[in-house]
């Protein structure tokens, strides 16, 4: 069951029933690679939530790294420009789970059993389970002009967002859906098109309250630079196991610190 907190600040399609059914959104899951829940929060709980991401935000971590694609070790058997090794940025600021409060509505999100339950469902999973650290498992991203999350596929096999606020123009979501391995290895031709701008992928229009479920281990994705206004997207992280943390480098990175 919902509790009554998460009842007054979902959106009006979102009750208790509406959990209950997934197959066929797991079914589109799959085939899409994306799920978007719109309105997942109604105008009165996006109040809130703007307002607690504004009064954090002072205190958030302004990170800017440097990576590939593939989000992993440079690879010599590749030339630096390779599409297996070239460099890809992202400037953002972050909020770690610890400073954002017990009683937020973000917290209840996370914890809800109910939601958990769905998750897992969705994504065909035993179990999820937080981050062990304390600043991992539930983030706010501030993306302000001139910010952007440059392409990469993820290391986790899913990815849950919740976008408070959105620009006015840029920031656009952009992805190639499960387009990463052909013959059983990885498509290095087809991510070079991608790099040299001459493929556009699907563009994910996603307005203020929207819940989204991805798949980014293999669709690659970005988001372009933010032009006008502010982006706020929160993050929704879980492990399949108990007792992980994020790396000591990944938390240095994006929080500045581990603990
Ligand atoms: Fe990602």
């Amino acid at each position: 069951m919902l509790d009554s907190d998460l009842k007054s600040i979902l959106g009006e399609k979102y009750k208790d029933r509406f959990f209950e059914q997934t197959s066929s959104l797991s079914n589109v899951l799959n085939k899409e690679g994306i799920l978007v829940f719109d309105s997942f929060i109604s105008q009165r709980g996006l109040i809130k939530l703007k307002k607690e991401a504004a009064e954090l935000k002072p205190k958030s971590f302004k990170s800017s790294s440097e990576y590939n694609v593939y989000v992993s070790d440079y690879d010599e058997k590749f030339p630096p420009e390779s599409p297996r090794n070239r460099i890809m940025s992202t400037t953002k600021k972050c909020i770690p789970n610890d400073l954002i409060p017990k009683d937020s509505i973000l917290q209840k999100l996370y914890d809800s059993s109910l939601l958990k339950n769905f998750f897992c469902k969705l994504l065909g999973k035993d179990n999820l389970y937080p981050y062990e650290d304390s600043l991992s498992s539930i983030n706010i991203n501030y993306y302000d002009k001139g910010d952007a999350l440059g392409w990469h596929f993820d290391n986790s096999d899913f990815t849950i967002t919740l976008l408070v606020k959105n620009c006015t123009k840029g920031g656009v979501y952009e992805f190639f859906n499960d387009m990463r391995f052909k013959d059983g290895e990885e498509d290095y031709d087809f991510v070079q098109k991608i790099l040299d701008n001459n493929l556009e992928g699907t563009k994910v229009k996603s307005f203020e309250g929207d819940l989204m479920i991805f798949k980014g281990n293999k669709s690659i994705h970005q988001v372009t630079p933010v032009e006008e206004g502010e982006r706020i997207l929160v993050t929704f992280n879980y492990n399949e196991t108990l007792g992980i943390s994020l790396s000591e480098q990944s938390r240095r990175t994006f929080f500045g610190r581990i603990k």
